[in-house]
């Protein structure tokens, strides 16, 4: 995968997702036995916020450390990209410093033109349209936690927004059951449903998306949920806590789901409302051990497309 962008996981191959996946899990591996390879010695990862971060920064910033590397973290208001220099010409320029570029922000297409213009691995650290580095983590989590990914059930309850769209490639490439429960108006991109459906038709997966919680998580293996509203829809949150009330991960739904199951967020959570402290802080919860995999999955991708 040298060279590669990580733009958006309909790009990569069943078999670059294992990959992934099982590089991430060799990295853990090692770091659990006190070792720590180094085949970024000298390669600089520029990250550019748009947004906020906690896990995405940090787990970037720390695997480029570990593994001899370096990250800076160009904030968005600091760069002449604020001025007015386009999006092209700063990956142009960028290319000439950095080893890799993670770029987090609004538009997909930015990144896309980014990715175009610089000559450098672009890697999409989350966009209104898809978070695909959170879903290479969860699948690695999902893989530990249910020992396979092929023929599990993952029902995503909640807001049909960047990473349910995640999740829809991701699961369908590697041959999941994804289903997704939204309410009417806030499904998934329809155009995302009809790519992941074909993805699943190759792989032997499943796609499906409901409005009914209930019958989303009847025998899932994993139940899966996010904010009701995402960055940049601070405005909307009043009624999206109307709308989305039914929605709630909370004991009852969790008890509907199939023996063994697990819940997971891809955090930041606001309790209370898309999940209860019951469900996230109690013993089917595996989100911390997720929110960790972000670091060994970094490590992975950074290893893959800029490693020698
Ligand atoms: N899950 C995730 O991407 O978290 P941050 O917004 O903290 O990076
Ligand atoms: N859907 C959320 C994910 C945060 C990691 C958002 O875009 O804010």
């Amino acid at each position: 995968m040298k060279g590669r962008d990580v733009v958006s996981l309909a790009d990569l191959t069943a078999e670059e997702i294992m990959q992934v996946v099982a590089t991430a899990e060799h990295f853990k591996m090692m770091a659990k036995a006190g070792m720590q390879p180094r085949p970024l010695v000298g390669k600089t990862l520029g990250m550019i916020f748009h947004k906020p971060s906690t896990r995405t920064r940090v787990s970037f910033e720390v695997a480029m450390a570990q593994l001899g590397g370096h990250a800076l973290n160009l904030t968005a208001a600091e760069l002449q990209l604020r001025r007015g220099e386009t999006i092209a010409d700063t990956g142009r320029v960028l290319s000439r410093y950095l080893d890799a570029i993670m770029i987090r922000t609004y538009s997909h297409a930015d990144v896309v033109e980014l990715a175009q213009a610089a000559t450098i691995p672009v890697i999409n650290g989350l966009t209104d349209f898809s978070h695909p580095c959170q879903i290479l983590g969860d699948l690695l989590t999902i893989k530990e936690k249910r020992g396979r990914l092929e023929g599990i059930k993952l029902a995503y309850v909640g807001d049909g927004n960047n990473v349910a769209h995640s999740l829809l490639f991701g699961g369908s490439k590697v041959g999941m059951h994804v289903v997704v429960a939204t309410p009417r108006g806030y499904e998934p991109d329809a155009g995302v449903v009809e790519r992941a459906s074909e993805f699943a038709r190759a792989s032997g997966g499943r796609v499906e998306v409901l409005a009914d919680p209930l019958q989303a998580v009847a025998g899932a293996d994993v139940v899966y949920t996010d904010v009701w509203a995402s960055m940049g829809q601070e405005a909307q949150e009043e009624e999206r806590r109307r709308v989305f009330g039914p929605y709630q991960v909370n004991g009852d739904l969790m008890a509907r789901a199939g023996p063994g199951s697990v819940f997971m967020h891809c955090l930041p959570a606001h309790r209370g409302q898309e999940v209860t402290d019951e469900v996230i802080d109690g013993p089917q919860s595996v989100v911390w051990d997720q929110a960790e995999n972000r670091l060994h999955i970094q490590k992975a991708i950074l290893a893959l497309v800029i490693g020698g």
